[in-house]
């Protein structure tokens, strides 16, 4: 058996019982990190009914926290009654960067860069065939002069277009062959002076910040449509109740940041099912999030002429094919479960499951406020961990239907019942 310092045996036989019976999974799994010594699971959900484009998905999510697998199905089914949820990509450009200092003149480095251009795409001919054989490859390159903020400092910015992959190996190998290219460009061409022929390359690498990998997701349907959402308030007063909300996370970071987190809850939750990357996919939509300078609401709301429509534009990088999605045996299944869907088809499932995680969550909290739902599960995970019975839970559940919910209370409760009806 292995020894794991500091652990005892029974920390030991914890760490081993979460091991996959399958060693050649196991193996698989363990090959993504380092230093493994366990598997830590995580709930695998499901949240059905997602009409998107008049087409029906069962959306895999991946999440530790309670309620939202159940607040993203019942808003994908209050959707499903109201014509679904309408989502398009608006561009799939990927981004990266050779950052570099030169000493030169600016204005001599930007005379030549169209060579500079020529000589990038021609000498990176052999990394980028196979992208461009499936329709992708270096879409732009853009010197960018940054000497007014650091001096000499510069960079390269390409735009990538990377199809069904995330690209992030493709881009960083070009990216690298950038740094080759340029140091033999300007170190032999005759045009540059002899004091100037040193460039330093700093650091080749693929930016997570990309606003032109773009995907928006809707709903829209009459304000009278949302008559029955709750009983204490119309549609017309539910609609206006919302807008304002959204208004709210528009113009204060503060909320923005809580309204954004309920976005990613729905976000994360698929990212993390079919194998991607959500640290980027956050990273980037916070980012975006704050592109005019305040960090503002990712989702929008207009109420107007009897229409209630809301909507979400998402920067999301990512990919179905290569890295993770096809190694991890449930990444693959996700994928399978969505009807093996590309890049693109990922990125507008995933902005409507955003879309809905952000309308349950605001439609919560502008009619019965969040506690109510969020303390129905809480009173089942106190109930389970203090192993009451089928029949004392049932009792609680009716109990605490108009009380708070507290461990304490949930346990004097059951106990009580337990010395009342001792054979129950
Ligand atoms: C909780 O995980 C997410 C919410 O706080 C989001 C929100 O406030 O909009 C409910």
């Amino acid at each position: 058996m292995t020894h794991y310092p500091g652990l005892g045996a029974e920390a030991a036989g914890i760490l081993q019982s979460f091991w996959l019976k399958d060693a050649a999974v196991q193996r698989v799994l363990e090959g993504f990190s380092e230093n493994t010594i366990s598997n830590f699971h995580l709930p695998y959900g499901i949240a059905p009914n997602f009409l998107i484009n008049d087409r029906i998905y069962a959306v895999p999510m991946v999440i530790e926290e309670s309620s939202v697998v159940a607040a993203a199905a019942s808003a994908a089914k209050f959707w499903l009654d109201r014509g679904g949820f309408r989502t398009q990509v608006l561009g799939t450009v990927k981004l990266g960067q050779l950052h570099f200092s030169w000493s030169g003149n600016a204005d001599q480095l930007r005379a030549l860069f169209p060579l500079l251009e020529q000589r990038l795409r021609a000498d990176t001919a052999h990394l980028t065939r196979n992208m461009e054989s499936r329709g992708g490859g270096i879409l732009g390159i853009e010197l960018v002069d940054l000497t007014d903020l650091e001096p000499e400092l510069y960079q390269l910015r390409a735009r990538f277009e990377t199809c069904d992959s995330m690209g992030a190996n493709f881009i960083n190998t070009v990216l690298e062959e950038f740094g080759n290219i340029l140091q033999a460009f300007l170190s032999t061409h005759p045009g540059i002076p002899s004091a100037d022929r040193q460039v330093a390359v700093i650091m080749a690498i693929l930016s997570n910040y990309t606003p032109e990998c773009l995907v928006r997701a809707e709903v829209k349907c009459p304000v009278t449509a949302l008559d029955n959402v709750c009983q204490e308030m119309d549609g017309a007063t539910f609609a206006a109740k919302f807008q304002k909300a959204v208004r709210i996370a528009r113009i204060d970071p503060y909320r923005a940041t809580t309204h954004n987190k309920g976005i990613y809850n729905g976000v994360d939750a698929v990212v993390l099912a079919t194998g991607n990357d959500f640290r980027a996919v956050e990273a980037c939509g916070h980012t975006f999030a704050a592109r005019d300078g305040q960090y503002r609401s990712l989702s929008d709301c207009r109420v107007a002429n009897g229409e209630f429509h809301f909507w979400l534009d998402l920067p999301i990088a990512l990919g179905t094919v290569g890295g993770l999605t096809s190694l991890h045996p449930l990444a693959g299944l996700s994928l399978a479960i969505l009807g093996h869907p590309s890049a693109a088809e990922l990125m507008q499932v995933i902005a409507a499951t955003g879309l809905a995680q952000n309308f349950a969550a605001l439609r919560s909290l502008v009619t019965t406020g969040i506690q109510k739902g969020h303390m129905k599960m809480h009173l089942l995970n106190i109930l389970q961990h203090i192993g009451a019975s089928e029949q004392e839970a049932r009792l609680a559940v009716d109990h605490f239907r108009d009380q708070v919910v507290s461990f304490s209370g949930v346990r004097d409760f059951v106990l009580d019942l337990r010395a009342k009806f001792p054979t129950a």
